[in-house]
């Protein structure tokens, strides 16, 4: 509305100088043009009169009234000449051609000298008269007239009168449209400056609005420093909390559709000994995801995997969980044997793993795993579509099980808005470039609305793969994509734990409970020194690194020998994998040649424990070990690290971190190390069993305060904020293209 005020305060006095200009020019032009015209009528008669005397005056003999008339008559034959007479000194008419009109008398013309003319308005016209002295022999006193039409004239003049209106008509309108094409493309420009406006784009380098549109710019950006100010306060005020998130959910997405896609599902249901049985699966995902789930009663959809998964369902596929305390869905998904081993085990386990993880495992690229990935990829995509209650959901994607799916669903669902959260490391575009699909990795991948890691060092290498295979505009200060005419914001979000509360936490067996429990499994007395591992039995997580790094520290510290073990649980996991079945096998030999070169008596500096273990007693584990080892060779955050802090409110215990986990970024007061780095590691494991004990409380305390922090629900609402004000733009910037298209 605004620009069509401005177009009109425009163009409307243009219309108006248009008109005044039209009414003086227009008369101008007509006395101009019939001047024109009556000068050349004057021409013409003269020339008439001089080629009848020439004619007249070469005539042989007397000059007859008879013979001048047939040279009259001769001379009249041109059509635009009405007629020709000769009148003598007295007014009367001896000659006139045929069509000389009636009514045109000597006495009316006038005794001119020389050639004079006049207009002489008669019944049936005006018409311009020429007279002449006609000079020759026994007539040398009397006068030529030559009458000329001039209706002819007058319908020249109002031709040209037509054109010259039309000009002013057409040429108004071209400036007319000229600046309505201007002022929509400024308007153009306002709305895209807005827009970038909006969603933060512009404010490291804002965009220059027009100056009638400065005032809305300027409210525009105060409303969203605002905003940001308001939120930054509320997110670093008080602790994050299930509750807190739950609240979030409620006033900053109003209850909107929240849905969760993960390949691995957050609750199994499987037969064990004719029961039905149900259990949780041994990831960090599931771990991260599910107190999010639990506070908004959303959807969450997975591969059902259990071999009793389908007898638990209702018919749309549904079971609400957790089933002690239903609070949200599960929409299982089925994939047949030949699907999970080529979208599962095949693309994106011994495709996309070892390309993400920097562990020295080749990835393995076949067609048909890629075929299934895609296919499964859609299939997940449909029930997405098909659990939409709306037509804008939040929808959560997990992981690198689904780099295609956000943009097969920014196609079905335009205005969702999708978070993709990639859980593991992303690699330098060198290393990604490898895999033969890079392109229609990164193009699926940036059909994200908003694209998480763990640490801005992989949202970097993602910016730089993009920057590298794909034709888009990256703006690095702002971690932005546009992609398509999409943006995408790259954004890192650490992942992290659910913090127990006092209550919770009082609930745990006692410390020395925990101690002698995990002592008496392991076999060993109560004074024993216990360091663990617990992880998935994967070659990223640098078991064998650890386990040559126990070799090391037991020949270097020799008082260790009967004293200490290293217990190190692990989950079987992807065991269908050559890979992983070989990684296995040697970790156990190794962890057997070392118990082999040091045991004695009984003892053995390594038990290996391939099994899965609940979460209790993992945290069991966690209380009861003097420390806890975490090399992984590469990790995109690593939730163990977290959850040993967190299990240890007596303040003792340490921690010894391997430095490429995306965990040691924040947890900079654990014993940092290079797992590699043989001797190193095994120094921190030995400075880790005989740490003081204000040393162990120093450093855990200050552990305990970041994690307890930058809680799993900080994670979730850092990235449901931002969410929350991408949608509330995206409003906004609707609003401001609808009424432009209004106008
Ligand atoms: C680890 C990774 C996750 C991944 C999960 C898959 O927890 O950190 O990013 O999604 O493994 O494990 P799975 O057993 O489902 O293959």
């Amino acid at each position: 509305m605004k620009s069509l005020r401005l177009q009109l305060r425009f163009l409307l006095p243009l219309a108006l100088l248009l008109v005044a200009a039209a009414y003086i020019t227009v008369p101008l032009m007509d006395r101009l043009t019939l001047r024109w015209f009556l000068r050349d009528l004057d021409i013409r008669a003269t020339f008439v009169a001089d080629t009848l005397r020439g004619n007249l005056s070469i005539l042989p003999g007397e000059l007859t009234l008879e013979t001048m008339q047939a040279e009259f008559n001769r001379a009249n034959r041109d059509e635009r000449l009405l007629g020709i007479a000769l009148c003598d000194s007295q007014n009367a008419m001896l000659l006139r051609t045929p069509s000389f009109p009636e009514g045109v008398e000597c006495s009316l013309v006038g005794n001119p000298a020389p050639t004079q003319s006049r207009v002489l308005p008669l019944r049936q016209g005006e018409i311009h008269v020429a007279v002449a002295p006609f000079n020759i022999g026994a007539f040398s006193d009397d006068r030529l007239v030559v009458l000329h039409d001039l209706s002819y004239v007058h319908r020249r003049t109002a031709d040209s009168r037509d054109y010259l209106i039309m000009f002013f008509v057409g040429l108004g309108l071209a400036i007319a449209l000229v600046t309505v094409l201007v002022a929509h493309i400024s308007w153009r420009g306002w709305v895209a400056g807005t827009r970038a406006l909006l969603r933060g784009e512009s404010l490291l380098k804002p965009f220059q609005p027009p100056p009638e549109m400065q005032g809305v710019a300027n409210e525009l950006r105060a409303m969203l420093r605002e905003m940001d100010e308001e939120r930054r306060i509320r997110l670093h005020a008080e602790a994050w909390s299930a509750e807190r998130l739950r609240n979030l959910l409620n006033t900053e997405l109003r209850g909107e559709q929240v849905i969760v896609v993960s390949n691995r599902e957050p609750y199994i249901h499987t037969h064990k000994d004719d029961k039905v049985v149900v259990s949780r699966p041994a990831s960090g995902l599931v771990t991260a995801i599910e107190p999010v789930m639990r506070a908004c009663s959303g959807t969450w959809i997975a591969h059902g995997s259990g071999d009793a998964d389908r007898e638990t369902v209702d018919r749309h596929d549904h079971v609400q969980v957790p089933p002690d305390d239903p609070s949200y869905t599960l929409r299982r998904i089925w994939l047949s044997e030949d699907e999970e081993q080529g979208y599962y085990y095949g693309f994106a386990n011994e495709g996309m793993w070892p390309l993400c993880h920097l562990a020295h495992t080749r990835p393995v690229f076949r067609l048909s795993d890629w075929e299934f990935y895609r296919k499964v990829n859609q299939r997940f995509a449909d029930a997405v579509v098909a659990e939409a209650r709306t037509e804008d959901p939040v929808v959560l994607i997990q992981d690198y099980h689904f780099a295609l799916l956000p943009a097969m669903l920014r196609e079905k669902l335009p205005n969702a808005t999708i978070i993709t959260f990639w859980h593991i490391p992303w690699p330098n575009p060198e290393s990604f470039g490898v895999c033969p699909w890079h392109q229609e990795i990164l193009r699926g991948m940036l059909g994200s609305s908003i694209l998480g890691f763990h640490t801005r060092f992989h949202c970097r290498n993602f910016l730089e793969s993009v920057d590298r295979f794909m034709e888009a505009r990256i703006r690095l200060e702002e971690s932005t994509i546009t992609f398509d005419g999409e943006l995408t914001q790259v954004k890192n979000y650490p992942i992290s734990i659910h913090w127990p509360d006092a209550e919770e936490a009082a609930s745990w067996p006692a410390i020395d409970t925990c101690r002698s429990a995990l002592r008496k499994r392991l076999g060993v007395p109560e004074d024993h020194l216990v360091a663990v591992g617990v992880d998935r039995f994967d070659y990223t997580k640098g078991i064998i690194e650890r386990f040559n790094a126990v070799d090391r520290l037991i020949s270097k510290y020799p008082e260790l020998r009967g004293r200490f073990t290293f217990a190190q649980f692990a989950a079987p996991t992807r065991s269908a994998l050559d890979e992983y079945q070989l990684f296995v096998h040697q970790a156990v030999a190794l962890a057997e040649r070392i118990n082999k070169r040091h045991g004695r008596d009984g003892w053995q500096p390594i038990q290996l424990i391939a099994e899965n273990q609940n979460a209790e007693e993992v945290n069991s584990h966690y209380r009861g070990a003097d420390a806890c080892v975490v090399t992984s060779l590469h990790d995109g955050m690593n939730l163990v690290a977290k959850e040993f802090v967190a299990a240890r409110d007596d303040l003792r215990g340490a921690l010894v971190l391997s430095e490429f986990t995306g965990a040691a970024r924040e947890l900079e007061a654990a014993l940092i190390v290079n797992p590699y780095d043989v001797e190193v590691t095994a120094d921190a494991i030995y400075k880790a069993l005989t740490m003081s004990r204000e040393e162990q409380a120093a450093r855990m305390r200050s552990l305990r305060a970041i994690v307890s922090e930058d809680n799993i629900y900080r994670w979730a609402a850092n990235m449901l904020l931002d969410a929350a004000r991408m949608r509330r733009t995206e409003r906004i910037s609707a609003r401001i293209v609808s009424s432009g298209e209004m106008r």
